[in-house]
């Protein structure tokens, strides 16, 4: 980006999902208009915002240690007369809200996620040495006032992006923090969402992420005052001429409905990609973390994606150690690891968040237990992962080359199914869905070479069964 001498330099820093990714974006949007310049790295920065994650403990931790390296360098830039502002987003900081200031007095302001609409004012505020907090839940609607995704922003970052559809949730589960730190569901209306969604394919988008803590319970006004459902936008988003794929995330397994399945049955567009949590196998313990569903639920999901889209992929969280988690409740887990077969999972160690239900139960479970159940369980999932990322190799598949690769000459991109793919290919095929052979697999990543230019017609080999994957399942 170049450097524009005398504008303001932003940089943003962000931590934990990919709807704090979309944030960062939009917040740079909304301070656009002040003159601010993103910077990739706060050295030169006059304003650094952490956009912070509150999932896990150590995410938190995270944020404690680099507010104390930016004490350091704002005391630097102090002495050389060149102040620098340091604000505090995302969901550490609408947990925390004031305690934030006393903890750490480098911090000059502190702003939820529901707030990035106010950010000009905060910082102004903040630049006069006020310390301002803004974590209440605002009346008005954050999205109509936020400038929509910028053609600057995401011209700059290739050819995907996200669409953030769906704030907040309101299931409870009785171990998350995010109904307390991003609110009761709000879902945007399909009009303003289709609007953007042109606005990126505008830039150059090919791949469109819809993005919801709890996306598949978007319930959008469909123009006439009538709540819509995520199947009824997909097959709108998938009517814009320039969106070739699109893909969303995180689903839970109560608010997959039929028109979610018939937009995975009839649309190309749709990826064969779910991340759908279950979050443990056991009955007992789903209950407890107030899942509301059972795992036999989850099975007949799946049973039932798997008729419509065979070849669909499937990914996961889990969490191992909930209070009152037994032996055998864990390989109730494994059992429906073995049974799902999982091409990407995520697992974690449960971690008690300040708040929630399931933080005050004494039947916590230690931690070395907890450490040995993690690694079972991760051992078996990236068995199964590899043995996944095995199965297509051989295929031909369409890559969406997004970036430069890690050598020179390569790009790099994605499957349908979002592995990872490194290939020799020209830096002018970036942004282009290329067919590729899939020569080799490797732990997190695959190989391949463009498939035989430039007369080629696209032949997409069979996409791999269930059946298929199971074979090569060692599990
Ligand atoms: N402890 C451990 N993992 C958690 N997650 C959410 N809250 C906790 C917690 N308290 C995990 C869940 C969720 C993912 C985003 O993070 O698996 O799906
Ligand atoms: Fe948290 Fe997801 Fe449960 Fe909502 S559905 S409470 S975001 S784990």
């Amino acid at each position: 980006m170049p450097n524009i001498p005398n504008s303001p330099k932003l940089f943003i820093k962000t931590y934990g999902c990919q709807m704090n990714v979309y944030d960062s974006d939009r917040m740079s949007d909304a301070l656009a208009p002040q003159g601010y310049q993103t910077v990739p790295a706060a050295d030169g920065a006059d304003l650094v915002i952490l956009n912070t994650c509150h999932i896990r403990e150590k995410a938190a931790e995270k944020v404690y240690s680099e507010l104390g390296r930016l004490r350091a360098l704002k005391e630097r830039r102090l002495k050389a007369g060149q102040p620098l502002t340091i604000g505090v987003a995302g969901c550490v900081a609408q947990a925390e809200g004031e305690e934030m200031l006393a903890r750490a007095p480098v911090v000059d302001f502190v702003v939820g996620p529901q707030a990035y609409h106010r950010l000009p004012g905060l910082v102004e505020r903040a630049r006069d040495g006020e310390r301002p907090v803004e974590t209440e839940f605002p009346e008005e609607d954050k999205f109509e006032h936020l400038p929509a995704a910028s053609k600057k922003v995401t011209l700059g970052r290739g050819p995907t992006a996200f669409l953030t559809v769906q704030e907040g949730c309101d299931k409870f589960c009785t171990f998350c923090v995010v109904p307390y730190t991003r609110g009761s569901e709000v879902s945007r209306p399909m009009a303003q969402l289709l609007a953007e969604a042109r606005g990126l394919v505008d830039a150059g988008v090919k791949e469109i992420t819809l993005l919801g803590q709890n996306v598949n319970a978007w319930h959008g006004d469909d123009g006439t005052g009538a709540p819509s459902n995520l199947g009824r936008l997909l097959f709108a988003l998938a009517d814009i001429h320039g969106v070739e794929r699109l893909r969303y995330t995180t689903s839970h397994p109560r608010d997959m409905h039929d028109d979610l399945f018939a937009a995975h049955r009839d649309l190309e567009k749709v990826m064969p990609y779910l991340h759908l949590p279950v979050q443990a196998g056991s009955d007992r313990i789903l209950k407890a973390m107030n899942r509301q569903h059972t795992a036999h639920d989850y099975l007949t999901l799946i049973e039932k994606l798997r008729a419509i889209r065979p070849d669909i992929a499937l990914s996961g969280d889990f969490i191992v150690g909930f209070p009152g988690e037994t032996d055998a409740d864990f390989d109730a887990t494994m059992s429906l690891v073995r049974e799902v077969g999982y091409a990407q999972a995520y697992s974690f160690k449960y971690s008690q968040r300040p708040g929630t239900p399931a933080a005050t139960n004494d039947a916590q479970v230690p931690e070395d237990v907890k450490a040995g159940r993690l690694a079972r369980l991760q051992t078996l999932l990236s068995e199964q992962s590899h043995a996944f990322n095995q199965s297509v190799v051989g295929r031909t598949l369409p890559v969406l080359l997004d970036r430069v690769g890690k050598r020179d000459g390569q790009l790099a991109g994605r499957t349908p199914y979002l592995q990872a793919v490194h290939l020799d290919a020209p830096a002018h095929r970036r942004g282009q869905i290329a067919d590729v052979v899939i020569e080799a697999a490797h732990p997190n990543s695959l190989s391949g070479r463009l498939a035989n230019a430039p007369d080629h017609t696209p032949h997409h080999t069979p996409h791999p069964t269930h059946a298929d994957l199971a074979k090569g399942d060692a599990a």
